[in-house]
Order: C-alpha cells, then sequence, then structure tokens
C-alpha cells in the first residue's frame, strides 16, 4: 500500500529541534548508525541520539576527523568506511555482522552536493554512486543486522525538484551538470526507501525518506562564495537567509522519522519539517513537497532493480 504524502498535523514543525522530537522517547539500549554523522546534520543527529540514550555507530571515510568530531559524545564508534567505494562497504558490513550487533535505526545521511564531475568505481558519476549506491549496498549488506522493527531513513533533498533518473544516462556520460547529478542522487534517495518500505511491509524495515530543508553545513564545501549570494543562501552581510534552518532543527525530521510512533503507518513517507509532506505544488524549494517522480512505485522498483545489477547485491 502507497503511503499518501499528506501531513499529520505532528505538532512539530519547520523550528523544532533533533532534541524537541526526542521529548518523551529513551533510546536506552538501542543501536544506531548514521552515515555521516560526524559533520553538519548527521553530527546533531548522532549527538542527540546520544542524549536520548542511544548508541550510535559512525561510520566515516575520514575516521579521524570523526574521532575529534565526536570525542566529547560518549556511546559513538567510528569506523572506516567509503561510501564511493563498494569493497569498503562490504568490509564494513561483514564486520558489523560479524559482531553479532543488531541496528534498531539507519541514517542514510552521509552525501556530497555540486561537486564537479568526478567518477568513481567503474566510471560511475560520483553524486549517484555516493549518495545512492554506496547506501544502497550498505543497507542491503546490513539486512541480517536490522532488528525487527528497524527504520531506516533515507536523508534525500528538495534537491529532488530539479531531476527525475535520467534513465537514458544516469552516469552523466554526456553533459555533466552538477545540480542536476545532485537532484538525480537525491530522488534515488527518496526512491529507495519507498522501494524499501515496499519490500519491509511484511517483516521490515520500515524506511522513510526526508528533506531536511536548507541548512549552512560543509556540503555545500563545492560552491563557490560568490555564488552563495546568487542563489539566496545567504543575506548580503554573510548570514544565513530567511528560511534556512541551524544544523539542530536540520537533524530534526531525520530523528523524528527515525523515532516517531505517529510514522509506523506511513511505510515510504517523504517527510519534511518533521510531518509527512505535502505533494508539491511549487518549484520553490525553501517550501518544498514531493514532487511525483519521487512517489512512483515503479520507478522506485525499477531503480532497485538496477542498483541491484550495479552493485551486485540485493538482500531483500
Ligand atoms: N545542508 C542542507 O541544506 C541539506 C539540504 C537537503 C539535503 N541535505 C542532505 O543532508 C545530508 C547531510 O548533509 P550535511 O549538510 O550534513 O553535509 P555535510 O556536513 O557535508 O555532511 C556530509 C557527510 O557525508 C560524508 N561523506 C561524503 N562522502 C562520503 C563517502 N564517500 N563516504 C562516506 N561518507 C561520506 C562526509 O564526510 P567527509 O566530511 O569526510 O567528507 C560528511 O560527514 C546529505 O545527504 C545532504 O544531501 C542537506
Amino acid at each position: 500500500m502507497i503511503t499518501e504524502q499528506r501531513r499529520l498535523g505532528t505538532g512539530f514543525g519547520a523550528q523544532s529541534t533533533a532534541d524537541d522530537v526526542l521529548t518523551g522517547i529513551n533510546l536506552t539500549g538501542t543501536t544506531a548508525l548514521v552515515t555521516g554523522g560526524y559533520s553538519g546534520l548527521g553530527l546533531e543527529a548522532t549527538r542527540a541520539l546520544v542524549r536520548a540514550g542511544a548508541h550510535v555507530i559512525v561510520p566515516a571515510r575520514r575516521p579521524a576527523t570523526a574521532e575529534e568530531a565526536l570525542r566529547t559524545t560518549p556511546r559513538t564508534e567510528v569506523h572506516p568506511l567509503d561510501l564511493a567505494d563498494l569493497e569498503s562497504v562490504r568490509v564494513f558490513a561483514d564486520r558489523f555482522l560479524e559482531s553479532g550487533r543488531t541496528l534498531d535505526i539507519v541514517i542514510n545521511g552521509a552525501g556530497v552536493m555540486a561537486c564537479p564531475e568526478t567518477r568513481v568505481g567503474p566510471g560511475w558519476e560520483a553524486h549517484f554512486a555516493i549518495n545512492h549506491l554506496g547506501h544502497f549496498a550498505l543497507v542491503n549488506r546490513l539486512r541480517a543486522a536490522l532488528a525487527p522493527g528497524a527504520r531506516v531513513i533515507a536523508v534525500a533533498s528538495a534537491g529532488h525538484f530539479l531531476s527525475d533518473i535520467r534513465w537514458e544516462d544516469i552516469h552523466f556520460r554526456t553533459g555533466y551538470d552538477r545540480w542536476l547529478a545532485y537532484a538525480q542522487s537525491k530522488t534515488a534517495n527518496a526512491l529507495f526507501a519507498l522501494h524499501l518500505a515496499h519490500l519491509g511491509a511484511e517483516s521490515g524495515p520500515h524506511a522513510f525518506a526526508v528533506h531536511p530543508g536548507s541548512i549552512l553545513t560543509p556540503l555545500q564545501r563545492h560552491v563557490p562564495r560568490a555564488e552563495w549570494l546568487e542563489l539566496g543562501w545567504v543575506t548580503p552581510d554573510g548570514e544565513p537567509a530567511d528560511g534556512f534552518k541551524t544544523p539542530r532543527q536540520g537533524a530534526a525530521t531525520a530523528v523524528w522519522a527515525a523515532t516517531s510512533p505517529l510514522l509506523e503507518t506511513h511505510g515510504g513517507a517523504y517527510c519534511q519539517d518533521c510531518d509527512i509532506a505535502e505533494p508539491a505544488d511549487t518549484d520553490d524549494m525553501l517550501i518544498g513537497g514531493a514532487k511525483p517522480w519521487i512517489t512512483d512505485p515503479r520507478a522506485a522498483s525499477r531503480l532497485w532493480e538496477l542498483s541491484s545489477e550495479l552493485t551486485g547485491v540485493n538482500a531483500f
């Protein structure tokens, strides 16, 4: 059954923080995995989950940097993982499975945005490979470790507004565009959650996609500062523009989707501002919403098959 993209009226909103949405929720005894959990939104999600009692595994492509970022955060552990390298994903997952531990929450938060054209693995476009295929392989390889009732959160973006999946040229063999490449990968994140929710409908996991909002973090590092004003990200004084969130607010929707009892029966929903997002009736990404191509179950199924062929993994 497809979840309707309709607001629930959760009592939370754009201003809510990750701590707000965890009020009254005790995660003691649970284990979460947060990719990108040492920077920007992932770091705030990790901190909030830990404050609520969870133990958090943080895979990192720069483990020393991650150790430093999490030095004062208890109940966290860092392990090497490069989502651009499927062998690294396999090694990380195998080690975790060998540990015999289980995961209650997986937040696929790592990502890159607007990079210059970059090829990884067998010539794959980097946004699609890192943001989507790496997470696809990771969750599939970790399937046996997912606890009953586990939730998998794909951190997508209103960036999906700019592109459906480019079925005829996913890897930009021609006409590379850094924004379209990012957009396609974020559409892929949302479709991944949609199909995973479908596959997990009987025996889990639950899966959801989220748009965190617009937040200044290291994600924007590939965009020259001169463009920030032009893009409406900052005021002429260099302050975040109206409508931008703080990182703690930006982490809230993923943490909410990972824990809210309200979402239990809404598998596959695409969420923003700590609620299910409405269908988009605008092209304004600050307003957001869900474009039709991220809620198309046939596209989600097709992308799953393709991702499985490309990565050689399919555990569901
Ligand atoms: N910030 C926003 O306004 C916004 C809006 C919509 C959606 N999002 C989404 O939110 C997520 C988090 O973004 P953020 O703003 O928190 O960005 P961020 O601060 O740059 O964090 C991204 C994280 O992903 C990690 N990462 C990148 N490539 C990796 C790889 N190959 N293997 C493993 N880890 C890798 C980075 O590690 P390194 O530090 O080692 O590079 C970093 O820890 C992203 O998926 C992004 O698309 C953000």
